[in-house]
């Protein structure tokens, strides 16, 4: 299921002097990792900036799999930063709120990690399983996409796993989808809980309402947007009918078929986005340490 891509990069000779470089081809390999969603990207060295014209292919690639994987990246925060800034906005503003000791307080960054550090957490989503959701589907306007970067990664466990709910939305019965077309859903999120049972649905948690059916703006592919985390009940439907609509599509768009779930390495960077896919986490060990570091993408009118 390969696909290789040659992206030719012409230098002019004066570049080519200084930087000292005759080979003037990139290759970009792209391997499908599920038929549903995901692909792994390697080839590229993501320290550096890229060619307009390789970021246009990279972007390219993403909306056609939604789920990049980039293997043995070497990146730090400015890098991470900037590849995130390849697909929308991203925001840099300093969060601190003048507390020097806030590791995530520079431009933006945030670490998803179970450490704790003389017994305070150094980042967000500590601990064990998460329910598939997708990012800031709470908020007006969601996240368009999420990148992580592993830093530290448990021998057992801590798998992400991939639905795609544009694959998920393809499959349903055609009366079915015609339905779902014309609903919205309401969506809520709670600091730090992490499966549909602790989940509040009370109207002091942050919520936004959606279509059920979202249309993405440059694959053109009509997905699913709910999830078993975040989406509270349709709106305008009895909450007996509701539950038993939305557990049947939960249900639905988790099967396998649809999920690629994804084995952690140290070094991989991750994009997915979040108006085609949603993300959940495997449980794993609390004794052993997981770090990633995480940058997300807003649209720019943000
Ligand atoms: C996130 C998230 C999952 C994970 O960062 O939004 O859901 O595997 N992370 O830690
Ligand atoms: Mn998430």
């Amino acid at each position: 299921m390969g696909v290789i891509i040659i992206v030719k990069i012409f230098i002019t000779q004066e570049t080519r002097k200084k930087w000292g470089m005759l080979n003037t081809i990139e290759k970009l390999n792209v391997v499908a990792e599920h038929p549903a969603v995901g692909a792994k990207v390697t080839g590229v060295d993501l320290r550096k900036p890229l060619s307009e014209k390789l970021a246009q292919l990279i972007r390219e690639i993403f909306f056609r799999y939604s789920v990049l994987c980039f293997p043995g990246q070497k990146i730090n925060d400015e890098d991470q930063a900037r590849f995130a800034a390849l697909f929308g906005f991203v925001d840099r503003n300093d969060r601190s709120k003048g507390d020097p000791d806030n590791k995530q307080s520079k431009r933006g960054v945030m670490y998803v990690s179970n450490i704790r550090e003389e017994g305070k957490l150094i980042g967000v989503l500590p601990d064990g399983e998460m329910h598939f959701h997708s990012d800031g589907a709470h908020r007006e306007k969601p996240y368009r996409a999420t990148t992580l970067f592993a830093i530290e990664i448990p021998i057992t466990g801590g798998e992400t796993k991939f639905a795609g709910m544009a694959a998920a939305y393809d499959a349903l019965e055609g009366g079915l989808r015609s339905r779902l077309d014309k609903l919205e859903a309401r969506h809520v999120f709670n600091y730090n809980k992490t499966t549909r049972g602790e989940m509040r649905h009370d109207n002091d948690v942050a919520h936004a309402v959606h279509p059920l059916v979202i249309i993405h703006p440059n694959s053109g592919r009509k997905s699913l947007y709910l999830s078993r985390l975040m989406t509270s009940n349709i709106v305008g439907m009895e909450h007996e009918e509701s539950e038993q609509l939305l557990n049947h599509l939960f249900d639905h768009c988790e099967k396998t078929q649809f999920v690629y779930e994804h084995k952690w390495a140290p070094g991989d960077l991750m994009i997915w986005d979040n108006r085609s896919v949603n993300h959940a986490r495997n449980d794993f060990p609390s004794n052993q340490r997981r770090l990633l570091r995480r940058y997300t993408v807003s649209d720019p009118d943000n």
